[in-house]
């Protein structure tokens, strides 16, 4: 997950490969709900691990329900029948609707007849996602709710005393035009309290949003409870309902992150290979599947069958639509960023529930999508999209929105739009606060940049070069964590190349079965470690005796030649930060920014002097200096890739800065050459 201000995503070209799905969220957090409302344990397969799962398993936890994670990320899941053990609870629900509205509806009831209070809140835009039409029904029916803030909004207060009774005779009636989410609510709680009676709702204007009122028709079945209903107005929750465990239920992949990858396909699977998409397909039972259909009206070639889709590029550019996306309102914007690459105006209607979601969707969307140089019109209940004639770089807000992030992520395929649709010079595009995608797809990026691919020099890469214990690999290493950008460490390529040396007795003078060995070497970067012949050897890396005989491979031009493509392969999206002494000079000479580290020999000999010291290995600093010169004098007046400054590079001396204030200097740098005000 990336955990930094913004992501800067480079122009991209194409898409092939395989990604997997994490779960629905609404499947998650309505099976989690009634897991722990059921009687009996439920084993919870591939549930969706994300900040709005999160919350609502905080908030059972809270209310006294036991969960435990089972093998393969699954989750057990002990049900409490019905009778809560905790009579008061606090519970935030950070920005989780899905949490929030059945939590509420359940709560009351539980508190109106068994006795309790409970406080439900949120982070500041839950405070401002509408509930009041929920709370009317509840109180209609007997319901103690307690407005902590803004009437009609979170925070609430629920409470009851034990043997309250509820007017579940009558008809509920409740709203169904601001959110199908308060109709999904009373659904999955009144079960909770129709032992004596049939419990009937009836819903007031149209039905918005029915196929996620399908999911929890469809889940509430599974969970024993069959609710008739008539043309989706008037719903019937049958006497005598017990939730039942069915001991094992699947969370398929979630439909609405899937909008991402099928809009992915039909946008940059142009390559004969279609981009697969595993964990929702032709079986699904979420609304958004049919997301499929407006890609295909758009022109994206679609195969299906039971958990899984395969998408290529059809028409190109795309086919412009006029759409009423009411039955698939969340997927629906990611026709909006599609409608970038139309050959005309987008227009999509029938949306007005876009404004009361994670942001206001339709103000947010026509904002960040004007930036990028197309016309935008927005009504109260639709948005039209007119492809830019002149693409601009954009910093793209996100608003706290999960949506937005992944929907305008797909913005940076700018370089294939137009009538060629192969490519043209493209522009990056800044994703601000990309984190805000942990709401539903923690590594929505890593995925993304997992199938797509970059003209190389469209990558950008900050070069770090410097002598010995210059703090390279530290800096490096610091600005790649900032800029979610991928790091080569290439002093550990020449390191391996010792050591694999050492390990089969080659003679550190015989040119040509180095080369072949460095050409052949059997190294793996597994997140933090280095995998070398299937073992793991960071710690041998760092010997002084590799380093020492690094430094004398490293001087061998067959050696350098034979692990030139291997560093040139590390350059993919979103970005490389590399570090050695070639990096600007040698390996990518059009690195966008290239620094020079210039520490004194004698401030380098001291941090390694402390460096070994804190990790109880004895050293002398007069003979670490001594040896740090001979590498220096070796790099610098070796024959190939000597050590040197390139013509462009900055220089920086970190003799007295600390890590955090190199960082600093350097994004400085970074910022005034990137197109993003
Ligand atoms: O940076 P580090 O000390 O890990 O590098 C080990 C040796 O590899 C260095 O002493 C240097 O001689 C060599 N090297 C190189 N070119 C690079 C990186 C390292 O010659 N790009």
């Amino acid at each position: 997950m990336y955990d930094i201000p913004f992501l800067d995503i480079p122009p991209l070209r194409a898409a092939s490969g395989t990604v997997r799905l994490p779960g629905s969220k609404s499947i998650s957090n309505r099976v989690l709900l009634l897991a722990a409302l059921a009687e009996g344990r439920t084993l919870v397969h591939e549930p969706l691990q994300s900040d709005d799962t999160r919350v609502m398993l905080d908030a059972l936890c809270a209310l006294g329900c036991t969960v435990q994670l089972a093998a393969h990320g699954a989750l057990r899941i002990d049900g409490l029948g019905g009778r809560l053990p905790v009579q008061q609870a606090a519970l935030f629900l950070g920005n989780a609707g899905t949490a929030m509205r059945p939590l509420a509806a359940a709560l009351a009831l539980l508190a109106a007849t068994q006795g309790g209070r409970f406080e439900l809140s949120g982070v500041p835009r839950m405070h401002e996602r509408p509930i009041g039409d929920l709370v009317d029904a509840l109180r209609a029916l007997g319901c103690d709710i307690v407005d902590l803030g803004r009437p009609g909004y979170p925070p609430l207060r629920v409470e009851g005393q034990p043997g309250g009774m509820l007017h579940t005779g009558r008809p509920i009636p409740v709203r169904g035009d601001v959110s199908s989410q308060f109709l999904s609510a009373l659904l999955l709680a009144l079960p909770l309290v129709s032992q004596a009676q049939d419990i009937v709702i009836e819903v007031q204007g149209e039905l918005t949003s029915k196929p996620y009122v399908a999911i929890t028709l469809n889940l509430l079945a599974r969970f024993g409870i069959s609710v008739a209903h008539e043309d989706w107005r008037r719903f019937v929750v049958p006497r005598g309902s017990r939730y039942r465990s069915p001991g094992e239920i699947h969370v398929e992949g979630d439909a609405s992150s899937a909008s991402y990858f099928i809009a992915l396909g039909a946008i940059a699977a142009h390559g004969g290979a279609p981009l697969r998409i595993e964990g929702v397909g032709s079986d699904s039972i979420q609304g958004d599947i049919r997301f499929v259909d407006a890609a295909q009206a758009m022109g994206a070639k679609v195969q299906a069958g039971p958990g899984w889709l395969q998408v290529s590029r059809g028409a190109w550019p795309l086919r412009a639509l006029q759409l009423d996306c009411n039955p698939i309102p969340d997927a629906a914007m990611t026709l909006a960023v599609m409608a970038l690459y139309a050959d005309g105006p987008t227009r999509l209607t029938n949306i007005a529930s876009w404004r009361v979601k994670e942001t206001d969707r339709i103000a947010a969307m026509a904002a960040e999508l004007r930036k990028l140089g197309a016309s935008v019109t927005e009504g109260q209940d639709f948005i039209e999209v007119v492809p830019p004639h002149r693409w601009q770089h954009a910093a793209m807000h996100t608003y706290d929105d999960h949506r937005m992030a992944m929907c305008l992520s797909l913005a940076s395929f700018n370089p294939l739009a137009g009538h060629t649709g192969s490519g043209g010079p493209g522009l990056p595009v800044r994703i601000l606060d990309p984190r805000c995608v942990a709401k539903t797809f923690p590594d929505y990026f890593e995925t993304l940049f997992g199938v797509v691919s970059a003209e190389p020099a469209d990558v950008p890469v900050i070069t770090v070069d410097g002598p010995t214990a210059s703090g390279k690999g530290t800096l490096a290493a610091a600005l790649a964590a900032r800029l979610g950008y991928h790091t080569l460490d290439s002093g550990s390529l020449y390191r391996a190349t010792a050591l694999a040396a050492l390990q089969d007795g080659i003679a550190p003078d015989d040119e040509a079965t180095l080369a072949r060995l460095a050409a052949m070497l059997d190294l793996r970067f597994e997140g933090t470690a280095v995998v070398l012949r299937g073992r793991p050897v960071g710690d041998d890396l760092r010997r002084e005796d590799v380093g020492s005989l690094a430094s004398r491979v490293a001087a061998l031009p067959a050696v350098r030649e034979a692990l030139h493509g291997l560093q040139l392969a590390f350059r993919r999206p979103p970005g490389l930060v590399a570090d050695g002494r070639d990096m600007g000079t040698v390996i990518f000479p059009d690195a966008a920014l290239k620094v020079f580290l210039t520490a004194s020999a004698a401030q380098r000999a001291s941090r390694r002097h402390k460096q070994l010291i804190s990790k109880g290995i004895q050293a002398r600093l007069d003979d670490l200096r001594v040896d740090l010169e001979v590498r220096d004098a070796r790099d610098k007046s070796r024959s190939v890739a000597p050590l040197r400054a390139a013509e462009d590079a900055l220089s920086l001396d970190n003799s007295a800065l600390s890590i955090e204030e190199s960082v600093d200097v350097v994004l400085g740098w970074w910022q005034q050459r990137r197109p993003f005000d």
